[in-house]
């Protein structure tokens, strides 16, 4: 055998190694969350992702490939949010509920902590228009919009484990409905007028609001959409006075007890 055979074969020893060790932490991973499952432990836990980041930080201070093992770990980690996100959900998550109840910033603070794929349903269509939400209505009318929307829906009901934040209105067509459920659980979030009039009265992307920013006419259109939304919902979370944390960690708990 030459040098380099020799040297190629330690490699080849390491790399076993690095897969038995990779095995066995993500094993734990699993266990971890059965352990938060069986015992009622909150599955989301920031602060503790925070201190094990920084343990990691200091186990890694001056290392000689500390760059290279840090950027080996994001993956590491991101794949054992994955693996925690696979045993808790077999399915599509999708947020309905109307503009400005906090769609788009519950999917993505989800989606970071347990590394999902995110789609939101306003931005894929504005992409693919090529034009915004109000050029398309302006353009070509709502009931083209929704065309839209249906279609998009039928497209990721085919996906699996997305976090989809579903534009305000598309929950509204009994149609779209049985998309969203096709594989996944619809989660109506909710907010009162005030609150949603707090949370859009800066934002001019959206139709609907443009010279309706009032909580009359949020609450008018809110109270006539209320029985569609309440219709398709699978679960319903409250999201006034609530921290993001917090609203996961309810939809999360109440997705579980729906799967038991
Ligand atoms: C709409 C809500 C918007 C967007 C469009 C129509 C609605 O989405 O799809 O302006 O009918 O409620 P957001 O709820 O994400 O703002």
């Amino acid at each position: 055998m030459d040098k380099l055979d020799e040297i190629r074969t330690r490699l080849d020893a390491c790399d076993d190694e690095i897969i038995e060790l990779l095995t066995r932490r993500m094993g734990i991973i699993e266990e971890i969350i059965e352990y938060k499952k069986e015992s009622g432990t909150p599955i989301l836990q920031p602060k503790q992702e925070q201190k094990q980041e920084e343990a990691l930080e200091q186990k890694l201070d001056g290392q000689r490939y500390e760059e290279e093992i840090k950027d080996i770990f994001r993956y590491i980690v991101s794949n054992s949010k994955r693996i925690q996100a696979k045993n808790l959900f077999n399915h599509n998550i999708l947020l309905i509920g109307f503009m400005g109840c906090g769609k788009s910033t519950v999917s993505s603070f989800l989606c970071k902590m347990l590394a999902m794929d995110s789609v939101e349903m306003d931005a894929v269509i504005v992409e693919r228009e090529g034009m915004s939400i109000n050029d398309i209505f302006a353009k070509y009318g709502e009931e083209y919009f929704r065309n839209l929307e249906t279609n998009l829906l039928i497209e990721l009901s085919h996906k699996n484990q997305l976090v989809v934040s579903c534009g305000g209105g598309a929950a509204l067509r009994e149609i779209n409905v049985q998309h969203m459920k096709n594989n996944g659980r619809v989660v109506l979030l909710t907010a009162t007028p005030e609150t949603i009039l707090e949370r859009v009265k800066d934002n001019d992307d959206r139709p609907l609001l443009r010279g309706n920013k009032n909580v009359e006419f949020i609450g008018d259109l809110m109270e006539k959409r209320r029985a569609k939304y309440e219709a398709a919902a699978d679960i319903v979370i409250s999201t006034d006075h609530k921290s993001v944390l917090e609203i996961c960690q309810e939809m999360i708990g109440k997705l579980m007890e729906m799967d038991a």
